[in-house]
């Protein structure tokens, strides 16, 4: 896994609203984020790694990707899925989202939402995988964001595992009892 993590950062002001902070911060970002050293390479290794977590089906894997960005590793997943739906909190970072994907002729898409974990989101909808990558550290509670992501898995018994190390950061949280 490569370790390269080396995009700017918002500042977080201690105790406050991290969410409005990070929204701002990758509206203005959008745009340049994939052209950053190294992106392509560091995607590549994190598809990798969710691809040998977790058996992909592309007649019936569905995928939802938690804080998506540009979709610079989600939207390479999306032949190996049936679907896959990115959520942000940044409504540029969505943009680009579903800019790449039209570009690619591929039907995935990008919502700006915060997600709260209610039945009425995301049309009801439950993933088989719900994957989170570069992001946890943007994230002020990791704990109940990872209660909200299991909100979206299918309900089968799962395993989650979250890195607290940016030097390896991405995480995946797995409906399927082999996933990390
Ligand atoms: C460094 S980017 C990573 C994007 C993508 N996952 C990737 O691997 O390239 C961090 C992303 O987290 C998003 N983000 C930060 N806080 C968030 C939150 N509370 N809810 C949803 N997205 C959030 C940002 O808008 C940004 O798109």
């Amino acid at each position: 896994m490569a370790s390269s993590h080396n995009h700017p950062h918002p500042h977080h002001a201690h105790g406050h609203d991290y969410a409005s902070a990070n929204q701002a911060f990758f509206d203005q970002h959008a745009h340049e984020a994939d052209q950053r050293h190294g992106a392509g390479e560091l995607a590549k290794d994190i598809r990798d790694a969710i691809l040998q977590a977790y058996k992909f089906d592309d007649q019936s894997t569905t995928l939802l990707d938690f804080a998506c960005g540009t979709g610079i590793v989600s939207l390479g997943l999306a032949e190996r899925c049936k679907k896959v739906v990115g959520v942000d909190i940044s409504q540029g970072m969505v943009d680009q989202y579903n800019k790449n994907a039209a570009e690619r002729d591929i039907s995935s898409q990008a919502l700006r939402i915060e997600l709260k974990g209610e039945d009425s989101e995301l049309d009801g909808t439950k993933f088989d995988v719900v994957m989170c990558s570069l992001a946890y550290h943007h994230i002020q509670d990791i704990v109940s964001t990872t209660r909200l992501l299991s909100f979206f898995l299918k309900p089968v018994p799962c395993r989650c595992r979250q890195s607290d190390d940016c030097t390896y950061p991405w995480s995946v949280t797995s409906g399927d009892s082999g996933g990390v």
